[in-house]
């Protein structure tokens, strides 16, 4: 099997590449083959797979190396792309003169260096855009169907009972949930699940410090933060009393016993935790479909470890049962520890089985920091050697941790723990003053500023490569003219109120052609929504997502700034550019939404 490796840029393979529904920058790719399968010998879906979309947009939209033709015929790659060139324009006029209805897609074809590039008309564009985005309903946007009739499920969030969600928790949180949109995007059911962190002897020692001092706190008004208190001062006294570790154990193992008293405990502890997270998730406007936490898989262990020894895996180690992984070269994975008490990794076994088993899952995802990449490891591993060939479709999507320009500056520490919560409020507090400073007469101000400080921090987020770490640094993820949460929604507020100011119905089709460059290069950024999804779930990697709306934001800037657009010298022409601006917030509106982020209408 193929664990999952870090990096690894597609793991959906590419046997799935050909049911990949048309996407808009396919039409292109197929229109360019076309015309060069004509002049050289190589079929056109061969042809299509070398396209490329140039950098520099002087270059056309498409271009073809031929570098790979260089060895085959003996000659210069510059040669060969003028010769390509050359016979692609003669059968371009052939065509032209057979006089075909439609429009001509491709203008010319110019050989550069070793390229062969091609410009297309801004008329086919348009229809492309036309077709795909305007006349599509919103979610029709990006979709394709690739997933059809398959179910994904995503372990994400997945918080600790009595623990804070940290910042770290905030990956686990939004990287999950723009998985389960990037997923449902592409057609798969998607089941979001919360593995709750909620069985442990943690939970014995919590019962056993609320029973020893519970009533030094205030858990009516404050449960959440009393409970999280007990928890620390229970960690604080153990250090010094030795006494106190056994306590927890002897409580746990009541609980595991089912004891009436502690089992109520336990799951009250579990009901003042939901209701804190909730309160987050709201926030982040985040949705589980289940919630299986720990102690779901309590009546499923004994069975998964009687799997385990019956196909001889299962081994006595100092007292404990493994299994071993020694040819992996990783340590083993631990089953039972000599207490007889069970282990996250078993849990994780019973876990995987269910999903795959029961809820029928075609793949099977666990959104969790790269601290974890040892035990998915383990885990995958050990349902390999089980025999479950669907340990293949198993994946630790893993990512990388927050670092802090600047700790110091951090007011919202409390403890060694930076909570999450904190960081929410510290950026909407931060926007607040912003709005006040540049737009104070704006409408609902406070939902505003919730809805961009709470996007800058989902964005700041999902904007770096998940694998590598987080840089934060406060006025970077405020910036409203940076590479910011806020600057895209700034640019979706332009769209919008461009919108609202034309008096007219936008047209779904364009009314003239527009060929400036600014004009063309939007078109063409536009065009690569689909592509871009697509890419973006296939790597389970939303940053792609996050850094194409910021070039396409910076895209329709030179647009905006470069033309003029409500007073554009002729009706016709404001009517084809308002359709270029429904396009965009047409596109802006889907990608922030895949990204789990508000779409705010002034701002
Ligand atoms: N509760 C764990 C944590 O906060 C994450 C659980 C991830 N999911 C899993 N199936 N192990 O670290």
């Amino acid at each position: 099997m193929s664990v999952a490796m870090e990096g690894q840029e597609n793991w959906i393979g590419n046997e799935h590449q050909d049911v990949l529904a048309k996407n808009m920058l396919k039409n292109l790719k197929e229109e360019a083959a076309q015309v060069v399968s004509k002049c050289i010998d190589l079929e056109s879906s061969q042809v299509a797979r070398l396209l490329e979309t140039p950098k520099d947009p002087s270059h056309g939209q498409l271009s073809l190396p031929v570098f790979f033709l260089a060895k085959e015929l003996r000659q210069a790659p510059a040669q060969i792309a003028k010769d390509l060139a050359d016979k692609a324009n003669q059968e371009l006029s052939d065509q032209a003169k057979q006089g075909s209805v439609r429009i001509q897609p491709i203008e010319k074809v110019e050989a550069l260096s070793g390229f062969v590039n091609f410009h297309f008309r801004a008329a086919y564009l348009q229809q492309v855009v036309s077709q795909s985005l305007l006349q599509a309903a919103e979610e029709q946007i990006g979709a394709s169907g690739r997933g059809k009739g398959k179910r994904i499920v995503i372990d994400y969030s997945s918080p600790n009972v009595a623990k804070p969600m940290s910042i770290g928790h905030l990956r686990a949180t939004v990287i999950g949930q723009a998985i389960c949109n990037l997923a449902r995007s592409q057609g798969f059911e998607v089941l979001g699940l919360n593995h709750l962190g909620d069985w442990g002897v943690q939970f014995g020692k919590l019962a056993w410090a609320y029973q020893s001092w519970g009533q030094e706190y205030d858990f009516k008004e404050k449960p959440f933060e009393s409970l999280y208190a007990i928890y620390v001062r229970f960690h604080a006294e153990a250090e010094t009393n030795k006494e106190l570790e056994e306590e927890g154990a002897k409580t746990f193992k009541r609980l595991e016993d089912g004891d009436e008293e502690v089992l109520a405990l336990w799951r009250w502890f579990v009901e003042i935790s939901m209701k804190e997270y909730q309160r987050l998730w709201d926030l982040l406007g985040v949705k589980h479909d289940l919630v299986k936490g720990e102690s779901f898989y309590n009546d499923r262990l004994k069975p998964t470890e009687k799997l385990l020894e019956e196909k001889g895996l299962l081994e006595e180690s100092d007292g404990a049962m493994v299994v071993r992984l020694d040819e992996e070269n990783i340590p083993p994975c631990l089953i039972r520890k000599s207490d007889g008490a069970s282990l996250y990794a078993t849990r994780d076994l019973a876990s995987a089985i269910y999903r795959m088993e029961e809820l029928k899952a075609d793949m099977n995802l666990y959104v969790v920091g790269v601290d974890q990449s040892l035990h998915f490891k383990q885990v995958f591993k050990v349902l390999d050697k089980m025999g479950y060939s669907w340990a293949k479709d198993c994946h630790h999507i893993s990512f990388g941790m927050y670092r802090f320009k600047d700790q110091g500056k951090m007011s919202t520490r409390r403890g060694n723990v930076i909570f999450l919560e904190d960081v929410l409020n510290k950026a909407v507090e931060l926007v607040q003053k912003i709005i006040e400073e540049k737009n104070p007469q704006l409408p609902n101000k406070n939902e505003v500023a919730k809805q961009v400080g709470i996007g800058a921090i989902v964005f700041n987020d999902l904007f770096y490569d998940r694998v590598r770490n987080v840089d934060f640094d406060w006025e970077r993820v405020v910036d409203f003219e940076g590479d910011s949460g806020p600057y895209v929604q700034y640019t979706y507020v332009r769209c919008w109120s461009l919108m609202q100011k034309y008096s007219q119905n936008i047209e779904s089709e364009f009314k003239l052609e527009l060929d400036s460059p600014e004009e063309k290069e939007l078109l063409m950024f536009l065009m690569r929504y689909d592509e871009v999804l697509n890419l973006a779930f296939e790597s389970f990697k939303p940053h792609l997502v996050a850094n194409y709306l910021l070039d396409l934001c910076r895209c329709f800037g030179h647009f905006y700034h470069r033309h003029r657009i409500l007073n554009a010298s002729e009706p016709e022409l404001v009517a084809a550019r308002m359709s270029l601006v429904h396009a965009t917030e047409k596109v802006l509106k889907s990608g922030l939404s895949i990204l789990n982020m508000q779409a705010p209408r002034a701002m």
